[in-house]
Parts: C-alpha cells; sequence; structure tokens
C-alpha cells in the first residue's frame, strides 16, 4: 500500500471527535479505532519495529495543539511496561498479536491492589481514564513474537508529566515518555 490513507482517515477522525468536545463516554466508544485495526495492512514496518531491549512507542500523530496523539505501542517478547498512569483518556486498539492489561486500584494503606489480567486479542479495545481507572501495566500476552495496539491518547502522550509507581509501597515517581521515533510518517504521500 503506497502512503496511509487509513491512518490520515482515521487522523481527521479523531480530530473531529475532539472537535465536537464529546462526553468521555461518547469518545470512548469510537468505531473507527476498532476499523482501523480490523486490518493489519497498513503500518509501515518503521513503526512495527521490536527492539531487543525495550518496547518501543512510535509517535504515529501528534495534534500540533496537544490536544490528541495516536501512537503505535511495540512489545517483543517477555516485554512490558511498568505500572503507570496517563492523566488523560486513552484508548487501547490491539492489532497485531495479544496483550495482557492489569488494572491497579488505590487501596487505603496507599498500596495498589491488580485486578486480575485482561487479555486482549486482536481487534480489542480497551480504555482509560481519570474518570474510569487510569492506572495500569501492559505487557506482550505471547512470548514468541511481537505484539502491537494502536493507542489514541485525549492529549499529547510524550509529553505529559505522569508518573510509575511501585505496587507494594504505593510510591511513585514521575516521567515524561516521550517517543521511540524522530520522524513522523507522512500520511501525504
Ligand atoms: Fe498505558
Amino acid at each position: 500500500m503506497t502512503g496511509l490513507p487509513k491512518l490520515r482517515t482515521f487522523v481527521a477522525e479523531v480530530a473531529r471527535v475532539v472537535e465536537a468536545k464529546l462526553d468521555e463516554s461518547e469518545t470512548l466508544a469510537p468505531p473507527k479505532l476498532k476499523e482501523l485495526i480490523v486490518a493489519d495492512d497498513w503500518l509501515p514496518d518503521a513503526y512495527a519495529a521490536a527492539d531487543g531491549r525495550a518496547y518501543r512507542q512510535y509517535q504515529l500523530y501528534a495534534d500540533p495543539l496537544d490536544r490528541f496523539s495516536i501512537v503505535s505501542f511495540v512489545w517483543g517478547p517477555g516485554q512490558g511496561t511498568p505500572i503507570h498512569d496517563h492523566r488523560v483518556w486513552g484508548l487501547v486498539g490491539v492489532l497485531r498479536g495479544e496483550e495482557l492489561s492489569v488494572s491497579y486500584t488505590r487501596q487505603p494503606d496507599g498500596s495498589l491492589r491488580p485486578d486480575a489480567a485482561v487479555r486482549l486479542t486482536k481487534g480489542t479495545v480497551a480504555a482509560v481514564s481519570p474518570e474510569i481507572g487510569d492506572i495500569h501495566a501492559i505487557s506482550n500476552g505471547l512470548s514468541d513474537r511481537s505484539s502491537i495496539s494502536i493507542h489514541v491518547y485525549g492529549g499529547n502522550v510524550g509529553r505529559i508529566r505522569r508518573s510509575v509507581f511501585d505496587a507494594t509501597t504505593g510510591s511513585q515517581h514521575e516521567f515524561i515518555s516521550g517517543y521511540s521515533n524522530e520522524f513522523a510518517p507522512n500520511l501525504w504521500i
């Protein structure tokens, strides 16, 4: 496939949703993300490449007003995120492989209690936000190959000051993730 018409169409759709300032429940139910991840035929290899050292987060598009961002996350075998938050709404749509998502809830003693792991299979969309639960960890659900998901956030997630957590103590420290790629895809060729 030449060019990225599917991603370009999706970027426009997210821009329309953000521009409409819908309720969060409406924002978190976008059928277009399902459509985007059903067919695994559009993500360029450069944004689907695993790294042997750690998972990758490739910026596919970031709104110049920081209202939203779209990212491909690539987990190699055995790779996963630390426990983290987002501070904005987010959607996770599995494009390739399978992922394990564990949500955490703050306890009265300050620790973080994990919920049961949820296996996200190809085509599945999951949501996070400060309203519905914002602390989780995601890892590759497959031991023999990479898994990839497309994430959409209600802010420029690579620039947001967020936290990673220790589940036992509940302690947290701030980080800004940035992105793994130097160049974003050209949607216009
Ligand atoms: Fe996350």
